[in-house]
């Protein structure tokens, strides 16, 4: 397994990795004060950057620490080089149930003013197995100067007899652990209680199905082991637990409650267009889509911090929207997501971290779709009941599993390529060729100039009669298990 096609994949992935190391510089001076722990609600002075693209299926998103400017371009770097990568390797791969994909996710995991670090996870699907591998970069917001992760320990032989002490799946190759040890610890972080955790990539030390492997060393041995930049670290580390990590990645089958069995699944087609009094904008009169012209506009991938420009926009216009949110970024973003829903636009859920579903073994496809769900419940209040399947790509499988979960499957019918051509020109062509009677537009609001577009979107579209309205009053009463894409 360590030598299968995929794993070499990766590893050509993970170059980049070994250019942006820094070497750690002398131990600064020894600093026990714990800062108090940041607001676990409050939202992290971070913009969200982002690469997606349907052909070849790759999305990364990754931060943008606006007070640090070397972690920021290093991270820049990191991802374009590795999208880069994947795309000359698979650029020529079309569409399909099983289309190779990259995807990069990010985690703040520790932020006070002296210290960042940021994680960013990445998942490679190359046409048969997936691997997962991940890195943690480590800021000194003191020095300006970004920290080798070796630095957070007193020297990596003693890291690595630690690591070797810890091990507790006996699957783990300890010959294996050292030798990776020994090329750099990439992937080191906090848990929520300050125990050092070290991870190694999936087939890096064990078999494939052991995943990730993440050791944890207990509060003696992480003690004993941290330098005192290290220190710091770990107290800007503690307190970043975000809101629903406690949720189970995989719930239970008994999490939600089970809907009542809808007919067989039809092919995508229109639902019966009506009033639905339930997802209709706070304020706003009802629309019958059955009389007038109606199209709803849906915005994929976020929440990010502009999403709130974007809510500006259409509080200013009055106009409803639909947000297919991806977990991940609830997480990040929050309080975003709760203004949407105060505001009152439609939420749908796009995944935790968009990945591709059809790739996926069912407990996973339940799992992205259940955790985002809960955690789209715990912060508005309403469990949602629309879903997009990333990339649109779907299957009877991950239907089936939707239709256990309450999930209507929403596709769209006028896709603005505006994650392709960033400006507003193609956007509004796009839009005025494809816009008819019962039409859902795909735009994403992690692009800028997405939310650029939208004043003239809405302009153009009210020009040609059209009202807009949220998904949920374009279908009428959208069914679990079913999927909507009107053409
Ligand atoms: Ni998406």
């Amino acid at each position: 397994m360590r030598h299968s096609t995929p794993r070499r994949r990766c590893a050509g992935l993970l170059v980049p990795w070994l250019l942006v190391c820094v070497a750690a510089l002398a131990a600064c001076n020894a600093d026990a004060a714990r800062p108090a722990p940041r607001d676990r609600h409050a939202e992290p002075e971070v913009e969200t950057r982002s690469l997606s693209s349907n052909d070849p299926r790759f999305h990364a998103s990754w931060p943008h620490v606006r007070d640090a400017h070397r972690l920021s371009k290093t991270l820049d770097r990191y991802v374009k080089t590795t999208v880069d990568e994947f795309a000359a390797e698979y650029g020529d791969t079309h569409g399909g149930t099983a289309a190779p994909e990259l995807n990069i996710a990010w985690r703040l995991v520790a932020d006070d003013d002296k210290v960042v670090g940021v994680r960013l996870e990445s998942y490679l699907f190359a046409g048969a197995n997936g691997e997962t591998a991940g890195r943690t970069w480590w800021y000194d917001r003191t020095s300006g100067r970004l920290r080798a992760n070796a630095g957070l320990v007193r020297g990596t032989a003693a890291l690595e007899a630690a690591v070797l002490a810890a091990v507790a799946d006996p699957d783990v190759d300890p010959a294996l652990v050292s030798s990776s040890l020994r090329q750099g610890a990439p992937d080191v972080d906090f848990t929520d209680d300050g125990r050092l955790r070290v991870r190694f990539a999936q087939y890096d030390v064990a078999p494939g199905s052991s995943g990730v492997v993440a050791v944890v060393l207990d509060d003696a041995a992480t003690e004993a082991l941290l330098s005192p930049y290290g220190k710091r670290a770990r107290a800007a580390a503690v307190g970043q637990k975000p809101v629903g990590e406690d949720l189970p990645s995989v719930p239970p089958a008994t999490a939600t409650t089970p809907t009542p069995p809808t007919p067989p699944t039809p092919p995508a087609t229109a639902g019966t267009p009506g009033t639905t009094p339930g997802a209709t904008g706070k304020g706003r009169a009802p629309v019958n889509c059955r009389k007038v012209k109606c199209v709803a506009l849906t915005f994929d991938d976020g929440p990010v911090s502009d999403t709130n420009r974007l809510l500006r926009v259409l509080r200013r216009a009055d106009a409803p929207a639909t947000f297919f949110v991806l977990g991940q970024q609830v997480q990040t973003y929050p309080e975003t997501l709760a203004r949407v829903a105060r505001q009152g636009h439609e939420i749908g859920i796009h995944t935790w971290d968009h990945r591709q579903l059809t790739t996926l073994r069912p407990r996973k496809i339940r799992g992205e779709l259940v955790r985002s769900q809960l955690l789209v419940e715990q912060v508005t209040g309403h469990k949602p009941t629309l879903f997009r399947p990333p990339y649109g790509a779907s299957d009877a499988r991950v239907l089936r599993i939707a239709r256990s979960l309450g999930l209507a499957q929403v596709l769209w019918s006028v896709d603005t390529l505006d994650w392709k051509n960033r400006a507003v020109r193609p956007i509004l062509a796009k839009v005025r060729s494809g816009a008819r009677p019962g039409r859902i537009i795909l735009m994403h609001d992690i692009h800028r100039t997405s939310v650029d577009a939208v004043p003239r979107v809405i302009k153009l579209l009210r020009r040609k009669g059209y009202h807009l309205v949220t998904v949920s009053e374009l279908l009428g009463t959208p069914q679990a298990g079913r999927s909507y894409s009107q053409r």
